[in-house]
């Protein structure tokens, strides 16, 4: 693969910690900075499980945190629902605390403002992947509008073109802040949307984990944090384990084709009754051939395991 320059936004998170083992075993990504959102939980605690987990991996990278809560929705009630159930109260599948505490302070710096120091001061054109709300995204691309020549790619696990997981319709990532999401779409910055028509067929059963596991002390430590999430899926859903959604990302970023991509044109509903917060998916319109936007609709679950496995197998 080619060398790229990332940033991660990350609302960490279980799935975005198995997304974090990835980027962090490959030589040829290079991780600029890591931004945290709300999400799956409030942001103090999505950050502090961001350092944590960059300092097992040693990714060296600068820790910002980010957006407490959307953009004009109110703040989310992280108490109790989806969110605690399927990635633990601590967000690290109840597993947290076996993680030393983090050594490296946060940055001082807000996530879009680091977004916009490492972007200007890097040597090559940047991609953003982003894993939580877009909130951040949307709030770097508003304030730092001249920057964004300079960001080859946004990479972004959120929407759906057909079902949701959080309402009609709706994934969770879009919906939680679905004018962030309008902002990012609306931008002229190419965009590749991994939604939930790829991720859900991209999940890790139970002798995966086991077998990654295996592999080294960080591949133990996921297969233990994702115990409830793999719990939640199973009850909630019947399904044969846990989706790790955030990492196709950077699984395409490693290995192309890992994903089947389609282009299409692609805006957020902001009002609608049943459906706020739905990725709109037009693929036939007029307008297609040109859009600066393509969309994961099918993943290879085995080439995706495999690279966790080979990415647990780093950790030596
Ligand atoms: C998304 O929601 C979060 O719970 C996951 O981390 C993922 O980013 C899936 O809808
Ligand atoms: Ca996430």
């Amino acid at each position: 693969m080619t060398e790229k320059y990332i940033i991660m936004d990350v609302d960490t998170g279980v799935d975005d910690s198995m997304a974090l083992m990835l980027a962090g075993a490959c030589k040829d990504l290079h991780i600029l900075a890591l931004t945290c959102t709300y999400g799956n939980n409030e942001v103090e605690k999505t950050t502090r499980n961001t350092q944590k987990i960059a300092e097992l991996l040693g990714i060296d990278a600068p820790v910002a945190m980010g957006a407490v809560r959307p953009m004009i929705d109110p703040p989310m009630d992280f108490s109790g629902g989806l969110g605690p159930m399927i990635h633990g109260l601590d967000g690290l599948g109840n597993v947290g605390d076996r993680l030393q505490e983090p050594v490296h302070p946060v940055s001082e710096l807000k996530a879009p403002d680091l977004m916009a120091e490492v972007i200007r001061k890097a040597p090559e054109m940047v991609t953003i992947v982003a894993t939580g709300p877009l909130t951040n995204v949307a709030a770097f691309l508003l304030s730092w509008p001249e920057l964004a020549d300079k960001v080859e790619l946004i990479a972004l696990m959120g929407g759906a073109a057909y079902g949701g997981n959080l309402a009609f319709t709706v994934e969770a990532n879009i919906g939680h802040d679905p004018e962030a999401a309008a902002v990012v779409f609306h931008s002229s910055i190419p965009k590749v949307v991994f939604g939930l028509d790829a991720t859900m067929g991209v999940y890790i059963t139970d002798e995966e984990r086991v077998a990654m596991a295996e592999k080294s002390a960080v591949g133990a430590f996921m297969k233990d944090c994702l115990q409830p999430y793999a719990d939640t899926y199973r009850q909630l859903a019947n399904w044969p384990g846990a989706v790790l959604h955030d990492s196709l990302p950077v699984a395409w970023l490693i290995d192309p084709d890992t994903v089947t991509l389609k282009p299409v044109v692609i805006d957020i509903e902001l009002n609608g009754r049943l459906n706020r917060g739905a990725t709109v998916c037009d693929f036939n319109s007029n307008h297609t051939a040109d859009t600066n936007t393509l969309i994961a609709m099918q993943a290879d679950r085995e080439k995706i395991i495999a690279l966790h496995l080979e990415a647990a197998g780093h950790y030596q």
